[in-house]
């Protein structure tokens, strides 16, 4: 059966038994790659039901096994990231854009867990030696006792590796690596999924933390980190808008911790500089209010972030009007625009929307629906809504707002930052006085009329 399937995306990692433009999985187009590869290093075709193996030791769920020891880098939002520090003979993924800053990321933690006690080997695919050291006399990491190797054949990497018995290995990249026994290119399918299992395989018999790079590319013969996802313990993407100066490294995946957390940098001309209160940098460039800008009260992972999101209305020259997302799922604004014009009759038709999460942030929760709402309002009236005011909420296709999950965090932080009041839908019982005066909305056509009053027509 599986001989069959040999055709794979390039982007999802999904096999199928022939060739077509589009991607049935995930809907990249021009991914399909025949997979020379894994029909030769598949599975054998003896069966192994005949012969004897070993019989594994079984164990129980109570029996307490010793967790496995962590080392903290000494950056908290690397750290928290990780799930409270880097857990030995774990596999972990870096994957983000070319250029957004990965290989400045793993030198600098690298150079953190080598002060911190490990042995840490950093083997660049990509950067000759003198490259990567010039890079750490830039960024002021010279001193750091960090070994390095400029190669890209497997084979020898995993050879120096087993003689020099480090704690920590960087591969930059993984598309880079080159296994000699698979005979494809570097770079696509195959070779990334055999060198990720060798490396992953290698570090969990051989009590070696293992980070690999990926580049997400938009390329389809260069296979994305998607194909490795499934192998690693943990996987970390780093994310940005190229001209904004933030830096996110999100976990979507982690056996050693909660995912969704969330890591923020300041790129700085001696590196990554971490942002130990996001929220106070993401408003930082506030002014007095505009309409059309909001401030969300959101959760990222286990922590509130506060953030603006701003919305530009405007008559469209176009029969067909434009709507412009940056930081939010352009679906969900689709929604909250049918919402609007189906519940509370304020209706987009003819307004080009452009819409955008200010500082390069992506915000994935409902919550922030009814801040996005808002915003849509207050620019097509053009009326600003009350500087002090934070506003979460998610919107029902009813037009309801249903509370959200942490509304005591959300509340605690824009206190903090000054906030004097919140726009919300009915607080769960329970919720704590928070200082804050809450105005507690039960649908969006209330919201509407009690914020934007009559002239929302
Ligand atoms: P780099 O780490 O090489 O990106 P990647 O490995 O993801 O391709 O960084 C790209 C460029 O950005 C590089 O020229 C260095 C620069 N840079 C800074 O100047 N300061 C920083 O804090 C970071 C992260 C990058
Ligand atoms: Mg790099």
């Amino acid at each position: 059966m599986a001989k069959d399937l040999a055709f794979t995306c390039s982007a999802c990692g999904a096999a199928t038994s022939k060739w077509s433009g589009k991607c049935e999985a995930c809907g990249a187009w021009n991914t399909i790659h025949e997979d020379t590869g894994l029909s030769v290093a598949g599975p054998k075709k003896t069966s192994i039901g005949g012969r004897r193996g070993k019989t594994l030791a079984l164990t129980d769920l109570a029996t307490q096994e010793a967790a496995p020891p962590r080392t903290l880098a000494g950056v908290e939002e690397l750290d928290r990231v990780l799930g409270g520090g880097l857990v030995k003979a774990s596999a972990l993924l870096v994957g983000g854009d070319p250029g957004i800053g990965k290989s400045t990321l793993l030198l600098q933690a690298a150079a953190r867990f080598a002060r911190n006690g490990l042995k840490v080997i950093y083997v660049s695919g990509e950067e000759s030696n003198a490259q990567v050291q010039m890079r750490a006399r830039r960024l002021g990491l010279d001193k750091s006792p960090v070994m390095l190797a400029s190669d890209t054949n497997l084979r020898d990497i995993l050879t120096t590796l087993e003689a020099e018995k480090p704690d920590l290995t960087i591969i930059d990249s993984i598309q880079t690596m080159w296994a000699d026994h698979v005979d494809s290119a570097p770079g696509s399918v195959s070779q990334v999924r055999t060198c990720a299992h060798e490396l992953t395989t290698f570090a969990k018999t051989h009590d070696m933390s293992v980070i690999m790079v990926g580049h997400v590319t938009k390329e389809g013969a260069i296979a994305g980190p998607r194909v490795v996802e499934h192998m690693v313990d943990t996987v970390l993407y780093f994310e940005g808008e190229r001209g904004h100066q933030f830096r996110i490294l999100r976990s979507v995946k982690n056996r050693f911790g909660p995912a969704d957390e969330i890591g923020v940098f300041e790129m700085t001309g001696r590196g990554l500089a971490e942002v130990r209160n996001p929220s106070a940098l993401f408003l930082s460039e506030r002014g007095e209010p505009a309409p059309g800008s909001v401030v969300f009260a959101g959760i990222e992972g286990t922590r509130p972030v506060l953030c603006e999101i701003q919305a530009l209305v405007a008559p469209s020259p176009h029969s067909q009007p434009r709507r412009s997302v940056v930081g939010w799922d352009g679906g969900r604004l689709a929604m909250i625009m049918a919402v609007l014009e189906s519940r509370c009759g304020v209706p987009f038709t003819g307004l080009d929307v452009y819409l955008n999460v200010a500082g390069g942030l992506r915000i994935s929760e409902p919550a922030a629906d009814l801040a996005v709402a808002a915003a849509l309002v207050s620019a097509r009236e053009d009326a600003a809504l009350p500087k002090e005011a934070v506003i979460f909420g998610e919107i029902s296709l009813s037009g309801a707002l249903r509370p959200v999950i942490q509304t005591e965090n959300r509340l605690k932080e824009a206190q903090k930052l000054g906030f004097t009041s919140a726009i919300m839908p009915r607080a769960p019982k329970g919720t704590g006085a928070s200082g804050l005066e809450l105005r507690e909305m039960q649908d969006l056509a209330g919201f509407v009329e009690q914020v934007f009053g009559a002239r929302a027509n």
